[in-house]
């Protein structure tokens, strides 16, 4: 696992998004991203959004499949993840709408349209780069606590802790999703490359847990040990519980050129 770490919010986007540019640019530009929702990924999405306006970079040819979806919310509620994603990613970073998917939350059968955009992501031939928030509880997608490291994308019970993080988003707490469409650890495990962004206080516990601490389904995020590429960009506040930071920064100033990002 890459750590990086920077001063704040925005320079950790900054730094996640030239990670997706050159991945978009190796690609040239047919690169498949998995798209994360929440607060952490919106500054590199900004950060991407100004590439593209800029005319340095061009998403319109790229695919995208988001991790999660709430199920039960009505077609269109501003709060679902489609809606969010055309918000906060399809439309400001001009990509186009009909390459970019997220999980049918209002499905009739969502553990059939579950196992469905798993297999879709196959057939598309798998996610070049997953960028990944962390919850305050080292979930990542929707993968609570205990969740099985091999599972698939599926429907997932939240847990009080993240309805209680996600109320922010809705009128009342009363009215946040109970069920929702996450995919699987094992899913996420099989992209090309894992993007995770955190920042804030908050997530020290988490990060601290799913950097060193042990393999465990008690914190879904540190599936990641196991992932041949993942690289965690952090700020100097969600970085506050680790034990090895001078390690990390030391590693950081003395990465060779020659080593491939
Ligand atoms: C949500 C999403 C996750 C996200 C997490 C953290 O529940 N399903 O994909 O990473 O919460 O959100 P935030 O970045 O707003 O703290």
């Amino acid at each position: 696992m890459e750590i990086i770490t920077r001063a704040d919010a925005e320079s950790v986007g900054a730094y996640a998004a030239s990670i997706i540019a050159d991945v978009v640019t190796r690609a040239d530009g047919r690169a498949t991203l998995g798209l994360a929702t929440g607060s952490s990924p919106l500054p590199t999405y900004a950060a991407l959004a100004a590439l593209v306006r800029a005319g340095d970079l061009d998403l319109a040819r790229c695919q995208a499949f988001a991790l999660d979806e709430y199920v039960g919310l009505p077609a269109g509620h501003p709060q679902s993840y489609r809606e969010v994603i055309r918000r906060t990613v399809v439309e400001p970073l001009g990509m186009d709408p009909d390459l970019v998917h997220v999980p049918d939350g209002a499905a009739a059968n969502p553990a059939a349209a579950a196992a469905a955009y798993d297999r879709t992501i196959a057939e598309a031939g798998g996610i070049d780069v997953q960028i990944l928030g962390i919850g305050s509880n080292g979930h990542i997608a929707f993968n609570e606590p205990t969740s099985s490291m091999t599972s698939r994308t599926r429907v997932k019970t939240l847990t009080a802790r993240t309805r209680r993080d996600n109320a922010r988003y809705f009128d009342s707490p009363d009215d946040v999703p109970v069920h929702c469409i996450t995919q699987g650890l094992g899913t996420i495990g099989e992209s090309r490359r894992a993007l995770l962004v955190a920042t804030g206080a908050n997530k020290a516990t988490a990060v601290a847990a799913m950097i060193e601490g042990p393999l465990s389904a008690m914190c879904p995020a540190s599936v990641l040990q196991l992932h041949p590429h993942a690289t965690v960009v952090i700020d100097d506040e969600a970085a506050g519980q680790l034990a090895g930071i001078e390690h990390y920064r030391d590693i950081q100033l003395r990465r060779p050129e020659w080593q491939p990002r």
